[in-house]
């Protein structure tokens, strides 16, 4: 979708909303799959209700885009404008146990600079791909934890209010891969209580993670890491691999041999192979064990 209206363009100009047409999403997610859209960077939280009114007065839809490493999105010309934060810098403040996180910080980044100064708790999260606000918006984990467990406060754009609040981490609930913010809702900034802990010891912890994560996940391929939640007591991966599904493929959609609720993007593959993969192997699990295995990975399909 392409936003031509001179009027509009300069309006979201002064909102701080910078403009970027014509933007691949292939290039945006961690798949490297996606369509053609108009992006807008949003670099002032305070003017996102302005925007998103002025986005349905003229009848705009739109989707907010975090760190693009969970999401598969549709081929060709989107219907929908793309928004997403532009963080500022320095995008974590530190206040003894406490970081405050913006929303669109790298949650890597975060991770390690939280080690540094001798805070823990994250370690498991350090190979995830993807922004703070998405591990937020899914409660993402591994390895034990996750981060829903550490939340003592999210800044957020409320669909329901359409205003921005703050919501105290009791106010929330985080589940497995689920949390009970509304689909529409955007995750803003989030203050973490995280345990001391020496940096020595968090590294190690680190180091473990990575080194299970690298034997047994197929980091360097193009992926959205696990493509489906884990059912009750089953693991997906295990479930799939049984069946003997690993290095089934779709075009270049195709089950990872490493890890096999992975799929990965071994070229050129178009989101209609990913998701004719998904839909294949959801149905022969369905048929093999009478489980229905339900998305963890977010779908954008036109
Ligand atoms: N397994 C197989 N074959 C496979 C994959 C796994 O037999 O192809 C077996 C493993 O040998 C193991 C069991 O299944 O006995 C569980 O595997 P793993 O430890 O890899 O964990 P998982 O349940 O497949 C979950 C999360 C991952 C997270 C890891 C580590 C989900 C859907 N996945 O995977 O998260 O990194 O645990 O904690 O909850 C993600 O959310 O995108 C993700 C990758």
């Amino acid at each position: 979708m392409r936003l031509a209206d001179p009027k509009l363009v300069s309006t979201l100009r002064e909102l701080g909303v910078d403009l970027q047409p014509g933007v691949s999403l292939a290039g945006l997610t961690s798949l490297g799959i996606g369509g053609t859209t108009d992006l807008l960077r949003i670099t002032r939280h305070e003017s996102i209700p302005d925007l998103l009114r002025l986005l349905d007065s003229n009848s705009i839809p739109h989707k907010f885009l975090g760190g693009g490493s969970n999401l598969l999105v549709s081929d060709g010309e989107l219907p929908w404008v793309v928004l997403q934060l532009a963080g500022p810098d320095p995008d974590v403040l530190l206040e003894g146990n406490l970081a405050h996180i913006d929303a669109a910080a790298d949650l890597g980044r975060t991770v390690t600079y939280c080690a540094k100064h001798d805070l823990g708790g994250m370690e498991g999260l350090i190979g995830v791909p993807g922004t703070v606000g998405g591990a937020l918006r899914m409660n993402a984990g591994a390895y034990g934890m996750q981060i829903g467990t550490y939340v003592r406060e999210v800044k957020l754009y409320r669909a329901a209010t359409r205003q921005i609040e703050t919501l105290r981490g009791d106010q929330i609930s985080f589940e497995y891969r689920h949390t009970s913010f509304a689909p529409d809702d955007m995750m803003l900034a989030v203050t973490l209580e995280l345990p001391s802990k020496p940096y020595k010891e968090i590294l190690q912890g680190i180091r473990i993670c990575n080194e299970k994560r690298r034997s047994s996940q197929p980091l360097g391929q193009k992926s959205a890491g696990c493509i489906f939640k884990n059912p009750l007591g089953y693991s997906a991966g295990h479930l799939i691999d049984e069946l003997g599904l690993k290095g089934l493929s779709v075009g270049d959609a195709r089950v990872s041999d490493r890890h096999a609720n992975f799929f990965v993007n071994t070229g050129n593959a178009a989101a209609r192979d990913m998701l004719a993969l998904i839909g294949d192997v959801r149905d022969r699990v369905q048929k093999a064990y009478g489980v229905n295995l339900e998305n963890e990975v977010v779908v954008w399909n036109a």
